[in-house]
């Protein structure tokens, strides 16, 4: 019987090429140094353009590299961008895990270093993998990114028993983070899980916020998140504005809450709505905290920089200080 070994992917290849000319390879940048040749991008207009310093070609360059030598780092932060281009590379004749791999592989390390460093919390890497595979399968669009989601994992599993409290997350979408979570996080189940959204995409775009990308995330269907959810008995889905919605609820207990709502006003408003509600040992986590300085090639979509305004107003209130993901652009407060 003849059977078909796979190929151990290559650790040390002679050269790395970045597939992905925006933050998620700035993110990896951020704390990582691969030397990387180049960076390949289709987007129109970003051929013959730099980013950080490295050169930017279109992917048909790609067929001018010896694939033997070469590892190419899929550099994308939702799982549609990562299959997009894993789909573009397949079709190029590259192989995954053995020509490329994406870069949620290189985020978990240096990410595992600071949580074990600043928050004392041992990460589990096998639970990455369980996420990476789990998000790249779902249907639901995950724009919490696959690292970013397992860091959420992570902070669910270092709860303290004394740190008793309801989970909530403040930007859901089609529910992909919260899905994930649900599947994968056994003291989630413990737990009551409210998930707060308008779903009908963003709406209070104040000066701080990228107004182009005002027309984002309309593209949801409340009762196909209901659908996902209709056995998960913990989970309660909360429609509406959270201004409207969040005063109506009694205020409780919380053990840990994600601010995922990409804009200035609603993430001041969850911060200092839930804040007060957190229990010792527990946590309050933002997406989009984290952008480059570097200058993003002319036509990229604008960071959600009202977010990064508002979570550091919030901890000047406070007197705190964040522990920030560049990777994923997380940035994590621990309630002492
Ligand atoms: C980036 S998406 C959330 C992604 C999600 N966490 C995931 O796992 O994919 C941001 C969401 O925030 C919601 N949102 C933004 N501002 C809001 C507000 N003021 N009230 C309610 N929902 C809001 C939008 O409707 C959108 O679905």
């Amino acid at each position: 019987m003849s059977s078909t070994v796979k190929p151990r992917a290559r650790t040390q290849p002679e050269k790395w090429v970045a597939y992905g000319a925006g933050n998620a390879l700035l993110g990896l940048r951020a704390v990582t140094s691969l030397p990387i040749a180049y960076v390949v991008d289709d987007t129109p207009g970003f051929a013959g353009g730099e980013l950080d310093g490295l050169e930017i070609h279109a992917s048909s360059r790609l067929g001018k590299e010896n694939p033997d030598n070469l590892m190419i780092l899929v550099c994308a932060n939702t799982t549609m961008g990562i299959l997009g281009i894993s789909r573009r590379l397949l079709g190029l004749g590259f192989k995954p895990g053995i020509h490329f791999i994406d870069c949620s592989r290189l985020q978990a390390a240096p990410m595992a270093r600071r949580l074990q460093e600043d928050l004392g919390i041992r990460a589990d890497l096998d639970r990455m993998n369980a996420v990476r595979s789990l998000a790249l399968a779902l249907r639901p669009r995950n724009l919490s990114t696959i690292a970013g989601s397992w860091l959420f994992l992570e902070l669910l599993q270092s709860l303290p028993r004394s740190a008793v409290g309801a989970v909530a997350e403040c930007g859901v979408y089609q529910g992909a983070n919260a899905l994930i979570a649900s599947i994968l996080s056994a003291p989630l189940a413990e737990r009551e899980y409210d998930l707060y959204d308008s779903f009908e995409g963003l709406t209070e775009f104040s000066a701080a916020d990228p107004s182009s990308r005002r027309s984002e995330f309309s593209d949801v269907n409340l009762n196909e998140v209901e659908l996902l959810f209709a056995n998960v008995n913990n989970v309660r889905i909360i429609k509406g504005r959270f201004d409207q919605t969040m005063p109506l609820q009694s205020p409780r207990p919380h053990s840990l809450v994600y601010v995922d709502c990409d804009l200035k006003e609603p993430t001041l408003y969850c911060c200092r709505h839930f804040w007060p509600q957190i229990v010792p040992g527990g946590y309050l986590m933002t997406h989009d905290y984290w952008f480059p300085a570097a200058k993003l090639p002319a036509g990229a979509k604008p960071p959600f920089s009202g977010v990064r305004e508002a979570f550091d107003q919030f901890c000047d209130e406070e007197g705190l200080r964040p522990v920030v993901f560049p990777e994923t652009s997380h940035a994590v407060l621990k309630k002492l």
